[in-house]
């Protein structure tokens, strides 16, 4: 079992053999477009992409498209979160000539492979994944076809291109496991075509909201990557603390004055009790101010580098035509690889 603590351990290691051999190394991993990506994700996942790619392994990034409907009735607004999410990968340094960015449902393939996939799997091991578990609790609604098989799907994400590593939050463990179980399925069963891949995580891969909660879309406690200074205030200032003058960092009692903390703490690189403790007396008034500064001076780049994407027409549109259709010829390639191995070349 891939538990997070052996992740975590298996890491150094991994990181060494990448650093030995980097092309011999392919990375996919991924965001969902259900709103504008945040602080969390930069910190927590779209900076490791950057020094995966600036380290010469091979990259591929799937803006998973047809993943905001597992979990939710509609694609609310989803083409301009997908648009928002690849300004916000280039403006951190992800390079389209280097690092293949694509949408899931621009790549048909994807969904063919889910069909094999589908055989490999049986419906109680659907039914025990952690992830759909609790995600399926908190939509608040039934059990839809698609959340439950959302682990087989995002196996085809992944083994469509063979990456053997894949970066993903403490979340999406148990579906690179299922994935690992795919690959090794389809290997027994008909041949040995998919690589089986090894899970990334970093020692802190959650990022806590401002309100001490995981930093998430839904809980409204985010901070985007695109929101102006005055927008970061804005949200900062609202964030709901507590009477007490004296800023202690407790997040057990303390979540909101602890969130804004750690926030701070991310982007200044100190720790969350110095700042607490340089802070003293000062009230949650001088914790926002603070905070505030921290984390806009740390995304003053990202955020300018975004502005001037934003500016060139048609910018977007071309990195996608580019990355889908790259990821497109990968992944017809493995689509025959998987016909033959089936017997359904004709
Ligand atoms: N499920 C991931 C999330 O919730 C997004 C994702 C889709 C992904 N396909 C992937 C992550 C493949 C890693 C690998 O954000």
């Amino acid at each position: 079992m891939n538990s997070f603590a052996a992740t975590v351990d298996r890491m150094p290691g991994l990181r060494a053999e990448i650093a030995a051999d980097p092309a011999a190394h392919r990375v996919l991993t991924g965001d969902r477009p259900t709103g504008p990506l945040h602080l969390g994700h930069l910190v927590g996942s779209i900076a490791e992409r950057v020094r995966l790619q600036r380290s010469g392994v091979d990259v591929f990034v799937i803006v998973a498209d047809y993943q905001v409907i597992t979990d939710r009735e509609t694609a609310d607004r989803v083409g301009e979160h997908v648009h928002g999410a690849v300004l916000d990968l280039l403006a951190a340094g992800l390079d389209p000539d280097r690092t293949t960015i694509f949408t899931h449902s621009a790549v048909p393939a994807l969904n063919q492979l889910m069909l094999p996939f589908l055989s490999l799997v049986t419906e109680a091991e659907l039914h025990r994944n952690p992830t759909v578990k609790s995600e399926l609790a908190a939509s608040g609604r039934a059990l839809s076809g698609l959340l439950l098989t959302y682990p087989v799907h995002q196996a085809a994400d992944i083994l469509f291109c063979k990456a053997d590593l894949v970066p993903v939050g403490k979340d999406n463990l148990p579906h690179v496991e299922l994935t690992r179980t795919i690959a090794r399925r389809f290997a027994e069963r008909y041949a040995p075509i998919f690589r089986v891949p090894e899970p990334m995580v970093t020692a802190a891969p959650e990022i806590p909201g401002l309100d001490g909660r995981k930093m998430s879309k839904s809980y409204g406690n985010a901070i985007a990557l695109g929101m102006t200074a005055d927008e970061t205030a804005a949200v900062i200032r609202r964030t709901r603390t507590d009477p007490e003058r004296r800023i202690s960092f407790d997040p057990g009692t303390r979540p909101g004055v602890s969130g804004l903390l750690s926030t701070a703490a991310l982007c200044t690189g100190r720790s969350p009790v110095e700042i607490a403790e340089q802070i003293g007396d000062g009230g949650a008034g001088l914790l926002k101010k603070i905070t505030t500064e921290a984390v806009n001076t740390h995304l003053a780049a990202h955020r300018a580098r975004r502005a001037e994407l934003a500016c060139e027409p048609g910018l977007v549109r071309s990195v996608l035509a580019r990355g889908n259709a790259a990821a497109n010829a990968v992944a017809d390639t493995t689509l025959d690889e998987v016909r033959d191995a089936m017997g359904m070349r004709y």
